[in-house]
């Protein structure tokens, strides 16, 4: 359609390409495989797909290190592949949205070859963030920031000079104060829009813009590079995360994508709380964030109520449209992770192989889909990540020997990485691979997949993937507004609120089975006990 608007209120899902469906049996996924699984998606009910990175990759970081970013990886496919997947796409109504990860290139960018070559002082290198080391031979880094993924965010090259790179060595950050690169980049969202493209998702969206002034300020403990610190600066005068000037880009950018009919969409992915959040998601910026409190809060019908309301708040003050996601390719899967108690170290639960503690799969399922039922229930946008619809949980137990993750190298072996959601997907009971391809694939799965495949839940009354069709056969029905009021006088532990089309949703987070509200039950998450809702569940009435 050509609703300007139809990003709003959307379904998007996220395909992870290399762990999607591999068509030519390399054992990595590629676009024709997502092609022919098009009418999956489309009979899942979802109104777009996100494309994560299948650009031309050395896969330092799973293809967040773009080495070319207006090509196909050529493992992936071609242009000419990419072109068939938009058009069969939108042949079945789907919107596609690319990735776009401008804070950095892959070191085999040919920018940053030529920068290598041409040496400390010239323009190529000026297109990075090159600088001169400290120490009487310029041995000792320029600052002591610190990589997101481990260690010193400087690397040193042949002949003295270092490099900036916020997340691995194989990315290093682009300098946005260069005029060269703002030219490309709206090049690329041209490139991509004029083939077709709905929309972009912005990868670390606030890290762009950066007080490159002379003499870089160091930190002061390490520690304080991690986005969590910001809080440690006043609003917008850290030295490279959420710094006012970063929104003059997506103002640029906002002028691009309204030059297209219908104005192409965009989200940004900024790990950094409300309200600085929304101001990404101003109508004459990128439209939308993603909203990572609502990832990020325990399962607690308080704390969700907290972070829903004040979402919805903020993204109205800021004319956005909220948005909601519980999994994607940097967490763990929700069907695992709503079961950590809060403060669970997560990265020691993964070391420990996903025992400590121990996660009923059973139980983390039947809480996930409680959760995937509220989130689909809230007004704005709902994000779900390939392979939740089958309700996969986390593969918590990779043999650190197969982890590509740089994080886990980058930090010494001490943090696991992200390798446990981006395992290939199971489309059959059996077969190489379960249906992915036809040999096996790029990280083991687990026997246990057989079970969560498509083939094991289609047409399955009860599966998650059936539950899923109808959440989202019911939503695109009822949705239309974008708010929400809350039921007051609710026991402790439920959350219960209607949506003005004259529905209801409920939630029980106790551990005890409560009374429905009135109305006609539409949907539960789990069968009801006794008439009554049990724990862990979500129902939709009608009233
Ligand atoms: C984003 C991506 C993540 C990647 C990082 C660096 O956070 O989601 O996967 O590692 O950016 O590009």
């Amino acid at each position: 359609s050509r609703n300007p608007d139809w990003w709003r209120q959307a379904v998007v899902y996220q395909v992870y390409p290399r762990s999607f469906a591999d068509a030519d049996g390399d054992g990595l996924g590629d676009l024709p495989g997502i092609t022919a699984r098009l009418t999956h998606l489309a009979a899942l009910g979802v109104d777009a797909l996100w494309l994560s990175p299948f650009y031309p990759s050395e896969l330092a970081d799973g293809g967040y290190d773009v080495a070319d970013p207006r090509d196909v990886d050529p493992r992936l496919g071609t242009l000419d592949d990419f072109d068939a997947l938009v058009a069969e796409a939108h042949r079945l109504g789907l919107k596609v949205i690319v990735d776009i990860v401008p804070n950095h290139t892959s070191h085999q960018h040919v920018w940053f070859q030529e920068a290598l070559r041409a040496g400390p002082g010239s323009a190529a290198r000026d297109r990075y963030v090159f600088r001169d080391g400290r120490g009487a031979r310029g041995e000792l880094p320029p600052t002591d920031w610190q990589s997101l993924f481990g260690g010193s965010a400087w690397q040193r090259v042949p002949d003295g000079q270092w490099y900036l790179h916020l997340f691995a060595p194989e990315q290093p950050d682009l300098n946005w104060d260069n005029p060269e690169v703002r030219a490309d980049f709206r090049t690329t969202l041209r490139f991509w829009a004029d083939r077709g493209v709905d929309g972009f998702r912005i990868d670390v969206a606030h890290a762009l813009a950066k007080d490159l002034s002379e003499p870089l300020r160091d930190l002061g403990a390490p520690e304080l590079s991690r986005e969590e610190a910001l809080a440690e600066f006043a609003p917008g005068t850290h030295p490279f995360f959420d710094r006012d000037e970063v929104h003059e880009i997506y103002r640029d950018w906002r002028k691009i994508f309204d030059s297209y009919s219908p104005p192409r969409a965009a989200v940004a992915e900024a790990w950094i709380p409300d309200p600085r959040r929304a101001l990404y998601a101003r109508p004459d910026e990128l439209g939308q964030a993603f909203n990572f409190e609502y990832l990020q809060a325990p399962w607690d019908a308080d704390a969700l109520r907290t972070v829903i309301t004040d979402t919805l708040a903020t993204a109205r003050g800021a004319g956005a449209s909220a948005t909601w996601v519980l999994s994607n390719h940097d967490v763990v899967r929700h069907a695992s992770r709503l079961m950590l108690p809060p403060g669970t170290d997560e990265n020691a639960w993964l070391l420990s192989g996903g025992h400590a503690p121990a996660v009923d799969p059973e139980a983390g399922l039947r809480r996930a889909r409680a959760a995937t039922q509220l989130m689909l229930a809230l007004p704005g946008s709902a994000y779900v990540y390939q392979g939740e619809e089958l309700g996969l949980p986390e593969v918590a137990d990779l043999p650190t020997e197969v982890l590509q993750d740089p994080v886990w190298e980058q930090t010494g072996r001490v943090r696991k990485g992200r390798d446990g959601c981006r395992v290939p997907l199971p489309w059959t009971r059996t077969g190489p691979s379960y249906g992915f391809g036809a040999s096996g694939s790029w990280l083991p799965q687990p026997p246990g997949f057989a079970a969560y495949s498509v083939g094991a839940q289609d047409g399955v009354e009860g599966s998650t993937l059936e539950f899923y069709r109808a959440a989202l056969r019911l939503r695109r029905k009822l949705t239309t507004d974008e708010t929400l009021t809350w039921a007051q006088d609710t026991p402790p532990g439920v959350l219960q609120f209607d949506r003005s089309e004259g529905w209801r949703c409920v939630t029980n987070l106790s551990d005890a089975p409560v009374d429905l509200p009135a109305g006609e039950v539409l949907l539960t998450s789990a069968p009801l006990e006794d008439g009554r809702l049990g724990p862990d569940t979500t129902a939709w009435l009608s009233v």
